[in-house]
């Protein structure tokens, strides 16, 4: 039987990149996928990919009463909700940009990233979870980031948003353990995603620091989170697991060494 089959899946943030590419996942192990996004030309188009077990519902993450009609029209459409992946964040590069020090960054673009990309988190969840206890149980998948475990040089509030998200799904995971609601977040690495290979000077700043040879795309992080959204994963709850070829799981000046021990064997 497929890991997903009987299940309905909201994908807030989905009609591109890692959010589609799980949407797609979802759909291929059973489930009836809910793609929620403000591009709604393209989650429309992804959702007749998929075909007659996929909706596109336009919403937008700043507002909620969006997100409260983007569950409630999941629940309406296939009468209840099992996974609720929150995925959506600013990911536009004329943004980032701003999203800068902490002395400098303009206090609009605190607020609004602060507010995709944790807030919505919140909301999806405050307005699912009742369904899901009604239904006996769910899963909830947060999209962090590596960036949430370590400090940059810039994108101060990407960061922190991406912080307050594993503190969000530990706080859920432990408010609704006992009534069968699993919550866990995702902190991928470089993904190459269009929004990343928006900004390629980042990319290359990383690379030396990954331990695979090639960087993951949204198929990897698809992986893991149907892996979280199936019953499989039934004791697993709370945690931030990393998806990043390792990007954090070393000393700092690896990289360093690396080169270093090249340069010596090339000598
Ligand atoms: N790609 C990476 O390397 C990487 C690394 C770490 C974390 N992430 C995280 O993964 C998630 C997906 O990123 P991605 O790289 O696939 O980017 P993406 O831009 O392809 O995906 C973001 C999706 O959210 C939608 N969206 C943005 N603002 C919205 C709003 N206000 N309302 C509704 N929809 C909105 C976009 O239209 C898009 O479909 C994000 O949470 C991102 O922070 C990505």
């Amino acid at each position: 039987m497929p890991r997903l089959a009987n299940k309905v899946a909201v994908v807030a943030g989905g009609a591109t990149g890692i959010g589609a590419a799980c949407a797609v996942r979802y759909a291929a192990e059973g489930a009836k996928v809910v793609i929620g996004d403000f591009n709604i030309d393209t989650a429309k188009a992804l959702a007749d990919e998929i075909g007659p077990n996929a909706i596109a519902v336009r919403y937008d993450a700043a507002d909620a009463d969006s997100i409260k009609n983007l569950i409630e029209s999941a629940v309406a459409a296939f009468g209840t909700i099992n996974v609720l992946h929150n995925n959506v964040a600013i990911t536009s590069l004329a943004i980032q940009s701003q999203d800068t020090t902490v002395v400098d960054i303009p206090i609009e673009i605190w607020n609004a990233t602060l507010n995709v990309n944790v807030t919505s988190f919140l909301l999806g969840s405050k307005y699912a979870i009742p369904h899901m206890i009604k239904a006996g149980g769910g899963s909830i998948i947060n999209t962090s980031s590596d960036s949430g475990r370590v400090g940059d040089v810039v994108r101060t509030a990407y960061g922190a948003s991406k912080a307050a998200v594993i503190s969000l799904t530990q706080h859920i995971a432990v408010q609704y353990g006992l009534q069968g609601i699993r919550c866990n977040a995702i902190t991928p690495g470089v993904i190459l995603t269009g929004a990343m290979k928006e900004d390629p000077a980042l990319v290359e700043f990383i690379r030396p620091h990954i331990l695979t040879p090639n960087f993951g795309g949204p198929e990897d992080i698809a992986s893991l989170a149907t892996f979280l959204a199936s019953d499989e994963a039934g004791y697993i709850t709370g945690q931030a697991i990393a998806c990043d070829g390792g990007h954090l799981a070393h000393q700092p000046q690896m990289a360093d060494v690396r080169k270093a021990m090249a340069e010596a064997n090339a000598n």
